[in-house]
Parts: structure tokens; sequence; C-alpha cells
């Protein structure tokens, strides 16, 4: 008896199929209801008593035998069967996975950091929950100054100290306390003010600062600097500094860009004029300078701050300004080329 299951034992290991029918034909035959393994219990009661212990284990062996050569074959099936389809198949073009794209603010974003970064400019950052000082009156806006009303301010919790950023402008103030002149930075981020949201205009939205500290800075300095910014910006090398009125810059100008009068659509984004305001700009105040504590008999600078919504709607034609917040992909996804 012995014997003829160890007989069967290599029998069982020795098998081999490729198919899946043999295979459950070997399943049956050894193992099924009227296979040999139930033929061999039943066969138990008829071993003699000092060879059930030897004969149990070696049905054991075989019952676990031939389970095991029946999973490995299985699994050994089942991977014949996926090789040759997809998976298996290298050459196989891959699944189109859907890639995000920038967001048009972060492209305008990064194009202008870049233009900047060329000549200079590090990036510098500020908080948008700001204080009195930083936003308003080291800027040369002290308390019931006319102008701080042409920034509609968000406070938080009635405190008037506390309130979010009208302008990064905030940041030319920090940076000014922590650092050195030589200055040269730009603060790009997003700002608040209270203001009814229409295709022009929103309660948030974001500016980029610069500031350039040193000593023998010109107004010609500036423009230049200016010049140098939209031709790389937007290919325009024509443009006009317009006088005007900032508290934290003396003399203050804004800046337009010859746009030209070439399409219908230049004559509605210039009101025929063929110019278009991209920005503030102007030398910095002796008085802020002073605020920073950086001696305004050493040193001069200039600084500018332009809204980036604006000059993302100039360059891709964007029409209205609610465009940007309204995360509709189909907005979204034509920017998918640019970076
Ligand atoms: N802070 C101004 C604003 O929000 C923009 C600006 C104008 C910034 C002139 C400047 C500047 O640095 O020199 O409207």
């Amino acid at each position: 008896m012995l014997d003829k299951v160890n007989e069967l034992i290599g029998e069982v290991s020795n098998f081999n199929t490729t198919s899946k029918e043999e295979l459950e034909a070997f399943r049956i035959k050894y193992l099924g209801k009227k296979g040999i393994l139930n033929d061999l219990f039943a066969e138990f009661k008829n071993v003699a008593n000092d060879q059930k212990k030897e004969f149990g284990q070696a049905l054991n062996t075989f019952k676990n035998t031939a389970e095991n050569k029946i999973n490995d074959l299985r699994s050994s099936l089942e991977e014949a069967a996926l090789s040759g389809t997809a998976l298996n198949d290298l050459t196989r073009p891959g699944e189109p996975l859907k890639i995000g794209s920038r967001h048009p603010i972060s492209i305008v974003r990064n194009q202008i950091i870049d233009v900047f970064s060329r000549i200079g400019f590090t990036v510098s950052e500020g908080p948008e929950i700001e204080d009195d000082w930083h936003n308003f009156t080291a800027l040369n806006l002290p308390e019931y100054h006319p102008a701080r009303d042409m920034q509609d301010t968000f406070f938080i919790e009635q405190n008037p100290d506390i309130l979010l950023r009208t302008h990064t402008s905030s940041v030319q103030t920090r940076y000014m306390e922590n650092n050195e002149p030589p200055i040269r930075t730009l603060s790009p981020g997003r700002v608040f003010r209270n203001e009814d949201i229409s295709a022009r205009a929103h309660c948030i939205f974001h500016q980029v600062e610069g500031l350039y500290i040193d000593t023998d800075v010109s107004f010609a300095d500036l423009k230049q600097t200016l010049l140098y910014f939209t031709k790389e910006m937007f290919g325009k090398s024509k443009i006009r500094l317009r006088p005007s009125y900032f508290p934290f810059t003396e003399p203050s100008a804004e800046v337009d860009i010859y746009w030209g009068l070439e399409t219908e659509t230049d004559y509605k984004i210039t009101k025929g004029t063929g110019w278009l305001e991209i920005m503030g700009c102007g030398m910095v105040d002796p008085n802020v300078l002073k605020n920073a504590n950086i001696d305004p008999t050493k040193y001069s600078g200039y600084a500018f701050g332009m809204g980036i919504e604006r000059i993302a709607m100039l360059l891709y034609q964007i029409p209205d300004i609610r465009m940007f917040y309204e995360n509709d992909v189909r907005f979204l996804e034509q920017f998918k080329s640019i970076n």
C-alpha cells in the first residue's frame, strides 16, 4: 500500500500540462469525490495498526503534492494566458494620461519673474494678512491720508490695524526692513480690495511689485528697465510715462505701451488711442526709505507695480477677469501648450 502511495506521489509531481482541460481532468482523477485520494482514505481502515501512522503521513504528502501541483499549474496557465495580451506588449502605445496645465496667472507671473531675473531681480514674498504699518503708514500713507480711500480695504474683525493687503507694495516695506541696499527684488502675490466684481475688476487679484535701491539710481534707469520689460514681455518697444501720483513714489508715473491699432480688438482695448496702461511706477519717496532706516541722502531707488490679471488679459485677449477664477476647464485647457 505504502509503495503504491509513494508511486502516486511521484506520478503527481511529474505531471505537467499546458491545457486547462487536462489540468481539470487531473484534479478530478486524484482529488475528485470519486478520485484516488478518497479511495485511499477509504482503505485506511484496512491498514495494519502499526502502519497507520506512516500511511497517514504518506497520504497527507500525496494530498499536498497534488494540491500544490494544481495551484502551480493553474497560475502558470493564467500567466501564459496574459502574456501576448496588452500587459506584456511593450510596443503598445501608452495610456493617454491627461496632463494638466498651468493657470494663466501662474504662466504670466512666471514670465514676469523670468524677465526680471535676467537683470538681477530676486523673488520675495510677504504675508497676505498685513498690519497698517506695512500696507499704509510706512509707505507714506499716514492715517487720514486721502489716498487710503483709493484702496477699498478689507479689515479683519473690525481691527483697523489688521487688514488684507491691498497691494504688494507692502512687501517692499518688509524687504527694506530686512535687507541692506543694493536691493533688487520682485514681489508677486495676491491682493484684496473691497470692490464690486465686474468684467474688469475683482475683489481678489494678483500684483507684482518691483523695487530697486542702490546709490545713484535715476529715473532714466527706471525707464530703461521698463522698456526692457515691455520688449521682452510683449514684443513692443514704444512706451510712455505719464505723470501720476502715488504716495510712496516721487515723482510718480503711469506706464503706457503703444499696442498699435491694427485690429478691431486693438481699437476696443485702447479706446481708439493705440495706447494701453500697464503699471504704476516712480522713484521711491525719501520718506519711505527713512521709514525703513535707509539713508535717503546716500541711496535712491525706483519701484513699480502691475496687475498680473491685466497683463494676462492683454497677452491672451481674455475679455473678462472673472474667467480666471471660475476654473472652467474649457478655458484652462487653452493654456496647455504654454509653460
Ligand atoms: N501699489 C500700487 C497699486 O496697487 C501700484 C504701484 C504704483 C506700485 C507705483 C509701485 C509704484 O511700486 O511705484 O495701485
